[in-house]
């Protein structure tokens, strides 16, 4: 009950949106090294690539009376070529991993992003522990493959169950049910 009402304290409710502010994009790069640098060690010392250069990055932004407060998720997207879409470096900082359905929301807003940009697949390397997650939101696997090391599975999202959203860098605020927060 504790850990409840001090996440209900820490944040009632999270923007998900593109991000276009400076605090958003060094918030985002900064999550991407707790998890995938410190915590998963996939990458010794960085993560950035060129993707970077030309990906979307959408961020979870916790509140502080209504005001977006601390980037605490974020994935990116981008177009390889011509109607294909990759999302990739999916994180929730681990305070906030299942308290609000985060990493569903920015799949949500991902997959919505590139459906309003002429998507014809959307794809993304799924690491294998969450393969059960992205079946839940309706992605189906394709291949198992190796990526710096790791097995993941290719998955593809059904775009029907994601419809577009024009407007990514409004998103949307997002306020976990009690049922999401208790968990
Ligand atoms: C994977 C990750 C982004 C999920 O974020 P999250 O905010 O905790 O996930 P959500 O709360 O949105 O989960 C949605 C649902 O999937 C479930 N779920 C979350 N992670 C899961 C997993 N690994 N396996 C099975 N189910 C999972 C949640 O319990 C929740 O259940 P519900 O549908 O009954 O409500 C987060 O755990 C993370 O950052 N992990 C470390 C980095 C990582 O693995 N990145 C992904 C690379 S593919």
């Amino acid at each position: 009950m504790i850990e409840l009402e001090q996440r209900q304290f820490q944040s009632p409710g999270y923007y998900i949106r593109a991000a276009s502010k400076r605090f958003e994009a060094e918030g985002a790069a900064r999550l991407r090294h707790r998890v995938f640098v410190e915590e998963q060690g996939i990458f010794p010392t960085h993560d950035r690539d060129e993707i970077d250069l030309i990906a979307t990055h959408l961020v979870a932004l916790s509140t502080y009376a209504h005001e977006a407060d601390q980037v605490v998720g974020t994935v990116r997207i981008h177009e390889e070529s011509p109607g294909l879409w990759w999302g990739s470096r999916l994180a929730v900082d681990s305070d906030f991993r299942a308290v609000g359905r985060l990493g569903a929301e920015l799949i949500r807003l991902a997959v919505c992003t590139a459906n309003a940009r002429d998507c014809a697949r959307f794809l993304a390397h799924v690491q294998m522990q969450n393969v059960p997650l992205f079946r839940r939101l309706r992605w189906s696997p394709l291949e198992q493959v190796t990526i710096h090391g790791t097995p993941h599975m290719r998955m593809q999202a059904d775009l029907a169950h994601y419809p577009p959203c024009t407007d990514p860098v409004a998103g949307w605020y997002h306020r976990p049910t009690r049922r999401e927060a208790r968990r």
